[in-house]
């Protein structure tokens, strides 16, 4: 599975990217100064730890179906009530949340209108359900430059176009089929700096999420000509990897 790692190789790899768009994403959202929030697909916390500075742990939930990621969430926020379950069956009353969210999840379910839906129920009324999602589709994603690199190398190589949300306008179409309403959409953009090429490369070896399986799926030699490529596509170090995610907010 592509998110059984270590909540440290996901932080090296998608962390960089996921801590700064949490923060963008609470801020685009002024969501209100008291509420009961929920985090769905929370990893390692990115986006916890951001509600937690506002709201206090106490008002803050979690949730994620993989076991190390919530074993790494525990022990960064041992306060938070964090629980095993996937978007779709969540462990929770109706109208528990003011704030339902999930940043980089979408992506992920395996239905992501039964997960939006699911969302909405533990939402109150009133309420805001909200997400984000890479513009894969777009190759504005923090591992586009691995996927064309991949493309220049095997025009074949799998890549995450496919995946729900990828594409322009389909995540807040699924908000609208979840029932969400007053649906309001943006793009996010951030910018991670690499001092080196290999400070960019090896968190890429780490088996985390589909575009880490596809490098630890590649034979040596072909894992040295992708990194070969990539060092082509990224220039001379130090650079910075820009990337953008659409975010998606409805009322329930
Ligand atoms: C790219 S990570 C995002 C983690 C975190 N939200 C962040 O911003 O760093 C995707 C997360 O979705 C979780 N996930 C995968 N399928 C899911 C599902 N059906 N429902 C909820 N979470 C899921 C994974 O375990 C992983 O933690």
């Amino acid at each position: 599975m592509a998110f059984d790692v270590a909540g440290d190789a996901y932080g090296r790899f998608m962390g960089r990217y996921s801590e700064p768009l949490a923060a963008r994403f609470v801020d685009w959202l002024s969501p209100p100064a008291e509420a009961v929030a929920l985090d769905v697909g929370c990893g390692p916390g990115a986006l916890t730890a951001v509600l937690v500075d506002r709201y206090g742990s106490d008002r803050v939930h979690a949730a994620d179906p993989s076991p190390p990621f919530l074993k790494a969430l525990q022990e960064r926020l041992p306060e938070v009530d964090v629980r095993q379950a996937a978007a779709a069956q969540l462990p929770w009353e109706d109208g528990e949340f003011d704030l339902t969210l999930a940043s980089l999840v979408v992506h992920f379910m395996p239905d992501p209108v039964a997960g939006l839906t699911e969302m909405r129920r533990v939402t109150k009324p009133g309420g805001v359900v909200a997400a984000t999602v890479w513009d894969l589709a777009g190759q504005r994603a923090p591992v586009s430059l691995l996927r064309l690199a991949a493309l220049d190398l095997d025009r074949r190589a799998p890549g995450e176009e496919a995946l729900p949300g990828a594409v322009r306008g389909q995540l807040a179409a699924y908000f609208d089929k979840a029932g969400l309403v007053q649906i309001e959409e943006t793009e996010l953009e951030v910018a991670v700096a690499y001092q080196s090429f290999e400070e960019w490369w090896e968190p890429n070896t780490l088996g985390v999420g589909p575009a880490g399986d596809y490098v630890r799926s590649l034979t040596p030699q072909k894992r040295d000509a992708l990194r070969d490529r990539c060092r082509e596509r990224t220039g001379e170090a130090p650079f910075e990897i820009r990337s953008t995610a659409w975010a998606v907010a409805g009322r329930v």
